[in-house]
C-alpha cells in the first residue's frame, strides 16, 4: 500500500490548456475506465507467480497448477495471464457484469489469438457451481468483501472449498492497518498525464461497512470521480481465518508483503503467524482443503 497523502492538484495550468486545445475533448472524456483500472492497480505477472508458488509450496514443485477459477474476474487480466503460461493452462473467470466481461473478451482474451477457448467466462453470481474443478480458486483486489454477512461470506468459502480439484487451494487478498480504518485519501502518479486516487469515503467501526472509491485526475485538469465504488465489510485476518476453518478448510496461511529500508512495499509476499503493526500492509490469503 502506497503512503498516505491528502488529494493535492499536480496540474499545471499552462500545460493544461495546451492538452485542451490540441485535443477537443478531455482527457477524462478519452480516458477507458477499465484501462485505467487494469494499469493502476492490478499486476497479474506478480499474482499468477504467487499462485503458482503457493501451490507449489503445497503440492510440490515436480508439478504446477493447471486450471484457474478467478472469482470477480472483471475484465479477466488474471485468468488471461494464467493461459498465456501454456496451452493446458486453462481458467473459468466469474463476474456478474457483462459490460467487463465484453471489454475483456475484447481488449484481454483476444490477446491468446487461436486459443481463446482456454478461457471461459461465465455472467453468474460468484456462488455458483461449475462443472471443472478448479486446482487454484481466488478472489483478488478484495472484492469478496462485498460479502457483508458473515453466513453469506461461509457460504461462499464452503462453495470455494467443494469446487477444488484434489490438489487445489484457494486464495483471497486483504489489506489492513491503521490508515485501513481512517476516512482518507491516497493518491498515486500511474503516468506523467494520470494520478490515481484511492477514497475511504466512511469507515464504520462496529460493522467494519467502508465506502470506498477510486477517482482519476488528469494533466488536462479534468477527473473521473467515482471511476469505480465499493461497498464493502472491512475484515480482519482472524476473522477470516476463523471463517476459513469453519467452511472446513484445514489450513489457512498469511503471506505479508515485505517492506524495503524505505518502507515501500517490496512485491515480495512470506508466510507470517503475527503480520507486523504498520499504517498499511497487503497480505495474500492461502485456505488449503
Ligand atoms: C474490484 S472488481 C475486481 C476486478 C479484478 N478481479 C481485480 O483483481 O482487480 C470487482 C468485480 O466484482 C464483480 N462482482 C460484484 N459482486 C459480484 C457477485 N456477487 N458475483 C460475481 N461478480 C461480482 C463486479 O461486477 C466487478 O467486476
Amino acid at each position: 500500500m502506497q503512503t498516505a497523502k491528502k488529494k493535492t492538484s499536480k496540474v499545471d495550468p499552462r500545460r493544461a490548456r495546451r492538452l485542451r486545445r490540441r485535443n477537443g475533448a478531455t482527457m477524462a472524456e478519452l480516458a477507458d475506465r477499465y484501462e485505467l483500472y487494469q494499469m493502476s492497480v492490478q499486476d497479474p505477472e506478480q499474482d499468477v507467480r504467487f499462485l503458482v508458488q503457493a501451490w507449489q509450496e503445497i503440492y510440490g514443485e515436480d508439478d504446477e497448477p493447471h486450471h484457474l477459477r478467478e472469482d470477480f474476474c472483471g475484465t479477466a487480466l488474471l485468468a488471461t495471464h494464467w493461459a498465456l503460461r501454456g496451452p493446458d493452462c486453462t481458467a473459468d473467470g466469474v463476474d456478474l457484469d457483462p459490460d467487463c466481461l465484453d471489454w475483456g473478451t475484447r481488449h484481454n482474451l483476444s490477446q491468446l489469438g487461436d486459443d481463446q477457448q482456454q478461457i471461459q467466462l461465465h455472467q453468474e453470481d460468484i456462488r455458483v457451481e461449475l462443472p471443472r474443478k478448479a486446482d487454484v480458486r481466488c478472489a483478488q483486489n478484495f472484492s469478496w468483501q462485498i460479502l457483508q454477512d458473515r453466513s453469506e461470506l461461509l457460504d461462499y468459502f464452503r462453495s470455494a472449498r467443494e469446487s477444488l480439484s484434489e490438489r487445489g487451494i484457494f486464495v483471497l487478498d486483504m489489506f489492513g492497518g491503521s490508515e485501513a480504518v481512517e476516512e482518507m485519501q491516497e493518491e498515486r502518479e500511474v503516468s506523467d498525464d494520470i494520478t490515481y486516487i484511492w477514497d475511504q469515503v466512511c469507515f464504520h467501526p462496529v460493522t467494519g461497512h467502508t465506502d470506498c472509491a477510486i477517482h482519476f485526475q488528469f494533466a488536462d485538469g479534468s477527473e473521473i470521480e467515482n471511476a469505480f465504488t465499493y461497498t464493502w465489510r472491512l475484515y480482519t485476518p482472524p476473522e477470516v481465518r476463523d471463517i476459513l476453518q469453519e467452511a472446513g478448510f484445514s489450513e489457512v496461511r498469511f503471506y505479508f508483503e515485505t517492506f524495503d529500508d524505505d518502507g515501500d512495499g517490496t512485491g515480495i509476499f512470506e508466510p507470517t503467524e503475527t503480520g507486523e503493526a504498520c499504517e498499511g500492509w497487503l497480505a495474500y490469503v492461502v485456505a488449503i482443503p
